[in-house]
């Protein structure tokens, strides 16, 4: 419970010495709109799935939400900062990180910059009871 009040997004980070993925970094900042800040991450997650094979084909970016939602969890156990940033189901950022990453056979789901930040946010209350239904 902690770390899920604890986790906030993080777009700004310490810098690290990781020159060898900057340049594939750059390039997906430019998949979305909102995504510049990965230009200055140390690091990032790219989400992905794959659509062959599956059980429930159609909860496949729900599977996709959980897994990133529990990603940004550990980044922030781990005392490090990251931010989601959408790729799905946005047809045009989904093909622009597929072709930077050569994917075949997997989609973009999600891009996760993280690392090591000395922002600290208070928790992000969105708590209402008036919006809580109860039944008895
Ligand atoms: C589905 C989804 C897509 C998001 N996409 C972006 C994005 O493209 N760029 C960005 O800067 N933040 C993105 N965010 C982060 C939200 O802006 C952020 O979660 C929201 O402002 C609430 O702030 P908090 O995470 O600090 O509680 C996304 C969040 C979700 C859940």
């Amino acid at each position: 419970m902690d770390t899920i009040l604890k986790r906030r997004s993080v777009r700004k980070w310490l810098n690290q010495p990781v020159e060898e993925e900057k340049a594939i970094l750059e390039e997906l900042s430019n998949s979305s709109p909102y995504a510049k800040c990965v230009a200055h991450a140390p690091v990032a997650v790219v989400v992905v799935y794959r659509t062959d094979g599956l059980r429930f084909p159609g909860c496949v970016q729900i599977d996709s939400a959980i897994a990133t939602e529990n990603i940004l969890l550990a980044i922030t156990d781990l005392g490090l900062g990251g931010v989601w940033l959408g790729i799905a189901p946005e047809e045009e950022r989904m093909e622009k990180v597929e072709k930077i990453l050569h994917l075949e056979n997997k989609h973009a789901f999600a891009i996760i910059p993280f690392g090591c930040s000395d922002i600290t946010l208070d928790p992000n209350d969105k708590y209402d009871e008036e919006r809580i239904t109860w039944y008895k």
